[in-house]
């Protein structure tokens, strides 16, 4: 049986997850968010007391990192520590989206031995699943036979002020401009490190959110994806 992939990449703060997740709804996909994957050994690291800018105290760490995760009734993927719940894993969904695992995910990902370790984890899921997967390098590395790939992106200024109202209404009291220091500081370290770094695959489809609504971007993703995909 023939399972289609669609890869979205792009920095932080574009909108791939919202768009990811309406698409796969639309289209019945399994929607992938592999940020969450690196945040949740972000996070072990952390609790580990280890250094996410050390290199071989997190890749001495890997073994012992034991990451799942499942979809609940309410479709969310969620992300566990220590094995599924019924094997007393625990449940990290909401613990990995603080500004700190932000910034361990990131600096844990430009560890060539953490991208291969979870590399075998994300083809897996697409081998048995229809997969709308978003990330940093979904169409250049981890699924480069995808059938459709899109490239998301949105000004710096935009993509600051989402993640801003996001955590808001979090009641985190982060201020804009310390936001958009963070992405800004975020984009250049995904961008720049030599491990797989976060760019635009050649036959990549670009779209540029920065000016459409929400709705608007999905319809327009949806046409591009419908294309390849029939
Ligand atoms: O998408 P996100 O913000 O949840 O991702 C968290 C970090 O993980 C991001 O700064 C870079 C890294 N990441 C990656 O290197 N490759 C991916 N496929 C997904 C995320």
């Amino acid at each position: 049986m023939k399972y289609y992939s669609v890869a979205i990449d792009g920095p932080s703060g574009a909108g791939k997850s919202t768009m990811a997740r309406a698409l796969a709804s639309k289209l019945g996909y399994l929607y992938v968010d592999t940020g969450a994957i690196y945040r949740t050994l972000g996070l072990f690291a952390l609790s580990c007391g280890v250094s996410p800018s050390d290199p071989e105290g997190v890749s001495a760490l890997l073994p012992k990192a034991i990451i799942t995760m499942n979809y609940g009734e309410d479709g969310l993927q969620h992300m566990y520590l220590g094995g599924q719940p019924e094997q007393g894993g625990e449940d990290v969904t909401e613990a990995i989206r603080t500004p700190e695992v932000s910034t361990a995910a990131s600096k844990i990902s430009a560890i060539p031995a953490v991208r291969a370790f979870l590399l075998e984890m994300q083809r897996d899921i697409a081998r048995h699943n229809n997969v709308i997967m978003d990330g940093r390098d979904i169409g250049t590395a981890v699924l480069p036979q995808a059938d459709v790939k899109i490239f998301l992106t949105a000004s710096p200024q935009a993509r600051a002020q989402r993640r801003y109202a996001e955590l808001a209404a979090k009641g985190n009291a982060d201020s804009f401009e310390n936001v958009l220091r963070d992405i800004t500081e975020r984009d250049e370290r995904d961008s720049n490190r030599s491990a797989a770094p976060l760019r635009q695959a050649e036959d990549a489809v670009l779209f540029d959110s920065t000016d459409y609504s929400p709705e608007e971007c999905v319809e327009r993703l949806l046409e591009i994806i419908q294309e390849k995909t029939v």
